[in-house]
């Protein structure tokens, strides 16, 4: 029984330390996504919500905001700023601008 003892709170330690990293990565995912949409703020507003002349990106849909970007990307759609913009951004980069701005409320 003694030495049974401290196998109980080694494995809450693990327990806790598992969630505690699966918390953390989460926001810290999050995190990187909104450092990266700052960069896109001083055109389309703060949140992706914009002050006009641009598209307001809160709440757009995920997918149209990734295809979009890729395409400007790609060359397959022309823009004034957004293609030279997009080519500085990897995939996963782009998906995780995709779904930060589809996640803002548009309001
Ligand atoms: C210097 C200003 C500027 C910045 C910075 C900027 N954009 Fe844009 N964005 C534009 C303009 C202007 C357009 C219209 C297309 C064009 O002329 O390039 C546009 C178009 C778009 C569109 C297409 C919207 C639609 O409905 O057609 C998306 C998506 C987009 N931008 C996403 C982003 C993201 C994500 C960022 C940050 C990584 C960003 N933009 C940064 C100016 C900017």
């Amino acid at each position: 029984m003694k030495e049974r003892l401290p196998t109980i709170p080694a494995a809450l330690t693990a327990l806790a330390a598992a969630l505690g990293w699966a918390c953390a990565s989460a926001q810290e995912a999050d995190a990187a996504a909104r450092g990266l949409a700052a960069t896109c703020a001083g055109c389309h507003g703060t949140g992706g919500i914009s002050a006009g002349g641009t598209a307001t990106l809160a709440g757009m849909p995920k997918d149209a905001i990734a295809r979009t970007l890729r395409a400007y990307k790609s060359g397959a759609l022309e823009g004034t700023v957004m293609p030279q913009l997009a080519k500085g951004y990897t995939d996963a980069q782009i998906d995780a601008l995709a779904a930060w701005f589809a996640s803002q409320k548009a309001r």
